[in-house]
């Protein structure tokens, strides 16, 4: 979906960056300086558009934050909430996996069966589901007795 008040860039990120792209190009962005370590994220959401988020370090480590989380806060920030679809990247041997923290944070977002897509940037891919990737996840229900 396309509005008006939108530029050329973000038209063309919506409608015709596919996600694998969206996410290579931010993890160029990554700050990494202490892992050495570039993950990229994007996300596609209900309403079609793309967010995308890279891991920023910090020097005190427990700081930083992934490249999911801040691909969500860019969707949160828009004003959008539903993920319809996810791409992470890095440069890793076997394809990048969520961290935990992340996965239950993509589940907040995501139904169970939102296709994750983890890549290397040498090519490789294991496609997943949000269900495969945090079975038996905490959710709302688990609180019904409070
Ligand atoms: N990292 C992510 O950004 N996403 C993941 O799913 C796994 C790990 C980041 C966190 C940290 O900056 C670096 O990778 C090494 O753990």
């Amino acid at each position: 979906m396309t509005c008006l008040s939108q530029t050329g860039e973000e038209i063309i990120k919506e409608c015709v960056m596919p996600l694998a792209k969206a996410a290579s190009n931010v993890r160029e962005n990554a700050y990494a300086p202490y892992s050495n370590f570039k993950v990229g994220a994007a996300l596609r959401s209900a309403s079609g558009a793309v967010y995308t988020g890279c891991n920023v370090e910090n020097v005190a480590y427990p700081e930083g934050t992934c490249a999911e989380a801040g691909a969500i806060a860019a969707m949160i920030a828009a004003g959008d909430s539903i993920i319809t679809e996810a791409y992470v990247i890095a440069d890793s041997p076997t394809p990048v996996t969520p961290c935990g923290g992340c996965r239950q944070k993509l589940a907040e977002f995501g139904a169970g069966e939102v296709k994750v897509t983890m890549a290397t940037t040498d090519g490789g891919e294991l496609v997943m589901c949000l269900a495969e990737l945090l079975p038996g996840a905490f959710s709302q229900d688990h609180m019904d007795n409070s």
